[in-house]
């Protein structure tokens, strides 16, 4: 695989395998996956053709876009769609019935607001019986779960107040506050979490 010409995330080659491991069981059943912050679009090009049976829907903000496509050019799928603009501040949801929906290392970037309304948003418009898995770092009473997690997040408020690794209990309260019920909270590799919620009927 070559990574020329495309934006690439060494993160992304390293947890795409522990997350797909977990993902794939979930989605057995789904047929419409939406990715919020896609980002590089590395995750998508990868997981995408090991999930025939569904449909994944790449978004992010509009620029990066471009990077997004580069992947999926390089690495087309037949199940595979070209990101749609979705700040989950400002845009709607697509015009679709999502069954499933996928995010990592999106909370810890985005504002506490914007975190806020991407689980109002997932809530009110995710289907009955449907899946949110939520990958990333994350506090737990408080407490960052390694030394390098705890300088992580100094680097990360350099410059950028509004961002911060967010704490277990908080986010789970956003989903719990959206009927999101909470399946399994799994220990990741590089002391990340993999959180996955059903939306009660
Ligand atoms: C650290 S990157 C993670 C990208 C990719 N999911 C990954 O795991 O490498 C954070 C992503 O969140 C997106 N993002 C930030 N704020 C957002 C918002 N308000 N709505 C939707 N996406 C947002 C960024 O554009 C970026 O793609």
């Amino acid at each position: 695989m070559t990574f020329r010409d495309k934006p690439f995330s060494q993160a992304c080659e390293n947890n795409k395998a522990p997350i797909f491991a977990l993902l794939a069981p979930v989605l057995q059943d789904k047929t419409h996956l939406l990715e919020i912050g896609s980002g590089t679009g590395q995750h998508a090009a990868w997981f995408a053709p090991q999930l025939p049976h569904l449909i994944w829907q790449t978004s992010d903000l509009s620029e990066n876009h471009a990077g997004i496509l580069r992947w999926l050019e390089a690495y087309p799928s037949t199940n595979l769609r070209a990101p749609i603009e979705l700040n989950v501040a400002q845009t709607g949801w697509p015009d679709a019935t999502i069954d499933a929906v996928y995010t990592a290392n999106t909370a810890h970037i985005m504002a506490w607001q914007e975190v806020q309304a991407m689980f109002q948003l997932v809530s009110s418009n995710l289907s009955a019986n449907g899946i949110f898995c939520l990958y990333g770092p994350m506090k737990y009473a408080g407490e960052h779960s390694s030394e390098s997690n705890r300088i992580f997040d100094l680097r990360l408020r350099e410059g950028f107040a509004h961002r911060g690794i967010r704490d277990f209990h908080e986010i789970n309260q956003l989903a719990l506050d959206g009927d999101l019920i909470l399946l399994d909270d799994h220990a990741m590799p590089a002391n990340n979490r993999l959180l996955i919620w059903q939306k009660s009927t």
